[in-house]
C-alpha cells in the first residue's frame, strides 16, 4: 500500500503475513494484509467467515496461538507522545506488550469465555482495569464504577450481577460484561471482533452509542470487526473488506459504498436488504464457493466466482492500487467494476 502519511494514524498494518502450521501443513491464512486506524475514528472489517477477520485482530496484541506464526510485514503503534512501538516484533508475553494490552489497546474478543477469569467475580475483573487506568479510587468508587459499567451495558440488577461470577451469567451478559472491560480503561484503541453479533438490537444499538462516545469524548480509535453491511454503514468511517486473506478493498464508507470498485464489495452490497423493500426482497447470494485454504486459485482469490474475471486474475494476484487518495483496491477490472451499474 502506497504511504499515506497522516499524523491521526494510530495503528499501521503494512504487508502483514501470518501462517497457521497444522498436520505439517502451512496454511497462508493472512497475504499481505495493509491498512490504517485512526484516532477518533471506526474502521469495520468486513468479510465472510474464515476470511482472517480475528486473525488480524489477535496479530495486533500478539494474541495468536503458538501454532501460527507473522511471517514478514509490520504492525506500528504511533502513541501520543510521537514514539513508534513495532508490536510485530515485540515478545509476545514481555513486559512492554503486556503493559499496552488493555492499557493502550483493548480488545473485545469474539468468544467472551475466553477474555473471562471463571474463579473471579464479573466486578472484580472490570475494577482490575480500572484500577490500572484510575489508580487511587477508594474500594467504594471502584464498586461505583464497576457497577456503573455493568448497567450501562443494558445489565438488569448490576449490582448483584458485580459479585457473581462468569458462569452464573447468560451468554449475552458474559458478551456484555466483557465489552464493559474493553471500555472501561477508556483505550487509545478499541478491537472488537463481533461485538454484538449475539446480542439483541436494542442492546446492540445501546453498545453502539457507547462505543461512539468512547470515540467521540476519547478519540479513541475503533476497529471492528462484522460479517453485517448494515453494521458497516452505520458505525464506519472507514471500510476494510476482507476476502481470504487479503483486504480486497479499502476506504472511506461513503467512498466505498458509492463507488465499490471490487466485485466481491459489490457482491456484499447487494445482500444488504433495502429498508421499504419488505421482507420478500430478493437478496442475491455470491454464486461459488469459498475456495479450499490448502488449494487456492493461483491469481486473484476471487477470481472463481468473479463476473469481470479475465486470464490475467487467474495468474496473477492483484496488487492494492488507489482508486482515490485513501481507497484502494485489488481487481485488476476496477474501472469497469465502476462504471458498471450493476
Ligand atoms: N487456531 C487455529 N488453528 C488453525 N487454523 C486457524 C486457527 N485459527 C484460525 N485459523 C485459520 O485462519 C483462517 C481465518 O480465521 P479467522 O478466525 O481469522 O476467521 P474470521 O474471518 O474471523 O471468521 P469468522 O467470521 O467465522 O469469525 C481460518 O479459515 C482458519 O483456516
Ligand atoms: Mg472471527
Amino acid at each position: 500500500m502506497p504511504e499515506n502519511n497522516n499524523n491521526d494514524v494510530v495503528l499501521r498494518v503494512k504487508d502483514l503475513h501470518v501462517s497457521f502450521y497444522t498436520n505439517q501443513r502451512c496454511n497462508n491464512v493472512l497475504r499481505g494484509v495493509s491498512f490504517d486506524i485512526r484516532r477518533g475514528r471506526t474502521l469495520c472489517i468486513v468479510g465472510e467467515s474464515g476470511c482472517g477477520k480475528s486473525v488480524t485482530a489477535n496479530s495486533i496484541l500478539r494474541l495468536l496461538p503458538d501454532l501460527s506464526r507473522i511471517e514478514s510485514g509490520s504492525i506500528t503503534y504511533y502513541k501520543e507522545d510521537g514514539t513508534e512501538v513495532r508490536l510485530d516484533q515485540l515478545e509476545k508475553n514481555g513486559k512492554e506488550m503486556r503493559s499496552l494490552r488493555g492499557k493502550d489497546i483493548a480488545i473485545i474478543f469474539q468468544d467472551p469465555m475466553t477474555a473471562l477469569n471463571p474463579v473471579y467475580t464479573v466486578g472484580h475483573q472490570i475494577r482490575e482495569i480500572i484500577k490500572e487506568h484510575k489508580p487511587g479510587l477508594t474500594k467504594q468508587q471502584l464498586k461505583q464504577e464497576s457497577i456503573q459499567d455493568l448497567a450501562e451495558m443494558g445489565i438488569p440488577a448490576a449490582e448483584i450481577r458485580d459479585g457473581e461470577y462468569p458462569h452464573q451469567f447468560s451468554g449475552g451478559m458474559r458478551q456484555r460484561a466483557m465489552i464493559a472491560m474493553g471500555m472501561s480503561c477508556e483505550p487509545k484503541i478499541l478491537l472488537a471482533d463481533e461485538p454484538t453479533t449475539a446480542l439483541d438490537v436494542t442492546i446492540s444499538a445501546q453498545i453502539f452509542d457507547l462505543m461512539n462516545g468512547l470515540k467521540r469524548d476519547h478519540g479513541t480509535a475503533i476497529m471492528m470487526i462484522t460479517h453485517n453491511m448494515g453494521v458497516v454503514a452505520e458505525m464506519a468511517d472507514e471500510v476494510a473488506v476482507m476476502y481470504m486473506g487479503n483486504i480486497v478493498e479499502y476506504g472511506k464508507v461513503e467512498d466505498v459504498f458509492a463507488n465499490p470498485t471490487h466485485p466481491y464489495t459489490k457482491a456484499l452490497l447487494r445482500s444488504i436488504p433495502v429498508l421499504g423493500k419488505g421482507r420478500n426482497q430478493q437478496l442475491e447470494p455470491i454464486r461459488g464457493v469459498t475456495p479450499d485454504p490448502f488449494n487456492r486459485p493461483k491469481g486473484c482469490q476471487f477470481c472463481p466466482r468473479c463476473d469481470y474475471a479475465g486470464e490475467r486474475c487467474e495468474t496473477e494476484m492483484p496488487s492494492e492500487e488507489w482508486v482515490k487518495e485513501g481507497h484502494y483496491t485489488r481487481c485488476f477490472h476496477f474501472r469497469e467494476v465502476m462504471k458498471d451499474g450493476k
